[in-house]
């Protein structure tokens, strides 16, 4: 079964194809030539794969599967078709050797990109022009390729993350806010309610197929920390020997910082008795105010060395769009479009910013930075809302993923674009997989 998003285009897909693209070269321009084709992550593809990927998938999914239209190049269409997803301890790599003999040249992957954005830019640009051009199919494949590239420009970044630091070149004028003490953590109570999840199909321009139908939860009453849990924070449990002791940590997660040796959280590195930051263009002393970014696993741990809990996906919803007058909100903050004021997503920065930061943000409860500064972990499992159909034009997309092992995130990181923020946008990644911008907060029952 499949569902097509019976809905009009929303005006200027091209103009936001075109945003696209140029913030991907703008990231591009970002690393050294000689980063081209290492693997800043080791069980990913190289840089060069997804340099072709993006376009590759816009290409297949528009042009030749949704229009019928010919190959520009065959083997690079198959070649760049599919990133993978890596288990921690997974081998599915392709064979290593000289990666610059296992993969195409730069002016070959160059060549076909171009391509492949001739072609696509030429059917959006026709039917931005006629509103009708496209019929609902194309306009939903269409979207697909949008908001595909827009999630990539995220791997983009959390990949040069892990570049060495001289293999990257600092945007003009630009340095991290570091800020001072953390702000004041407090506990905010959510009464009891209804939390949305999920929209019917038609509700929004175009959305996932993991996001739909709607549905609603009732949610008993909880509480919730005002902020993200940060670097301050969170080194207590670091320096109260959390990473040695086996009783915070599920098995499997244990088993993982043992076999890795893991000690801190990834963007962390010890330097002598001094904790650093390992931000995208800067070694920092650790931004105290910060919220911390760490994998599930290690978001999990804290919260049961505290005796707290992460928020299920529909506490989340509830404290981010939930509001006391009982209608839910576009944004945490209202229904005003979202800008730097708001929160940390958008490109406003490379690296977080201090907890606290943009109260204009704040939700209805006064809940900071739901939407911003780093995704939200959820104790959610990935799974399908009642009554999903896999969407017509990437079956796959989000399937593959309803597997236990992959948890819900929410809310948007500083390199998030604004087309990605909506109540209903999922994001997930497995528990174990450390490289992404991910924060957390912990939840309480209403008593404790
Ligand atoms: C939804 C962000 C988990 O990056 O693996 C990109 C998005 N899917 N290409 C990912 C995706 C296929 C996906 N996430
Ligand atoms: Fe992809």
């Amino acid at each position: 079964m499949s569902r097509a998003n019976p809905v009009a285009g929303r005006p200027g897909l091209l103009p936001w194809y075109n945003r696209n693209r140029e913030r991907a070269a703008q990231l591009f321009g970002l690393i050294a030539d000689e980063a081209y084709y290492s693997r800043p992550i080791a069980l990913r593809n190289p840089i060069v794969f997804y340099q072709g990927h993006i376009p590759a998938f816009s290409f297949n999914t528009l042009i030749k599967q949704g229009l019928g239209r010919p190959s520009i190049d065959a083997r690079l269409e198959q070649l760049f078709a599919r990133g993978i997803d890596p288990h921690e301890d997974s081998n599915n790599v392709r064979a290593r050797g000289n990666e610059a003999d296992l993969w195409p040249s730069r002016d070959e992957v160059d060549a076909f990109c171009a391509e492949a954005d001739r072609q696509v830019r030429a059917v959006l640009a026709e039917h931005d022009r006629a509103a009708d051009a496209l019929p609902p199919e194309r306009v939903e494949a269409a979207h697909c390729i949008l908001e595909h590239e827009a999630m990539h420009l995220e791997t983009l970044m959390y990949m040069w993350h892990q570049l060495p630091l001289e293999q990257k070149r600092r945007p003009a004028g630009y340095r991290p806010l570091i800020g001072g003490a953390p702000p004041a953590q407090t506990w905010i109570d959510i009464p009891s309610g209804q939390a949305t999840l999920g929209i019917d199909p038609g509700a929004e321009p175009f959305a996932w197929d993991n996001e739909m139908p709607g549905c609603t939860e009732q949610v008993p009453a909880f509480r919730i920390q005002q902020h993200n849990v940060c670097n301050a924070d969170y080194l207590a449990f670091v320096e109260a020997g959390g990473y040695v002791d086996a009783r915070w940590w599920r098995p499997a997660d244990w088993a993982w910082i043992n076999a890795e040796g893991i000690g801190h959280p990834l963007f962390w590195q010890r330097d002598g008795d001094q904790w650093l930051w390992r931000g995208m263009f800067d070694l920092l002393a650790l931004p105290a105010a910060w919220p911390v970014w760490v994998s599930q696993a290690e978001a999990s741990a804290y919260c049961r060395w505290r005796g707290l809990s992460l928020p299920s996906e529909a506490q989340y919803q509830r404290a981010a769009f939930g509001a006391p007058d009982g209608q839910p909100r576009r944004y945490p903050w209202g229904n005003a479009a979202p800008d730097a004021a708001r929160g940390v997503f958008d490109f406003h920065a490379w690296d977080p910013q201090p907890a606290g930061s943009h109260p204009a943000g704040c939700s209805a409860w006064g809940v900071d930075d739901l939407v911003g500064n780093g995704w939200e972990w959820t104790a959610t499992a990935f799974a399908p809302f009642p009554g999903f159909e896999v969407l017509a034009s990437y079956p796959e997309y989000s399937a593959e993923f309803f597997d236990g092992e992959h948890f819900v995130m929410k809310g948007a990181a500083p390199v998030t674009v604004r087309e990605l923020i909506r109540p209903s946008f999922r994001n997930w990644f497995r528990a174990r997989y450390p490289y992404i911008y991910a924060s957390f907060r912990c939840v309480a029952g209403a008593g404790q």
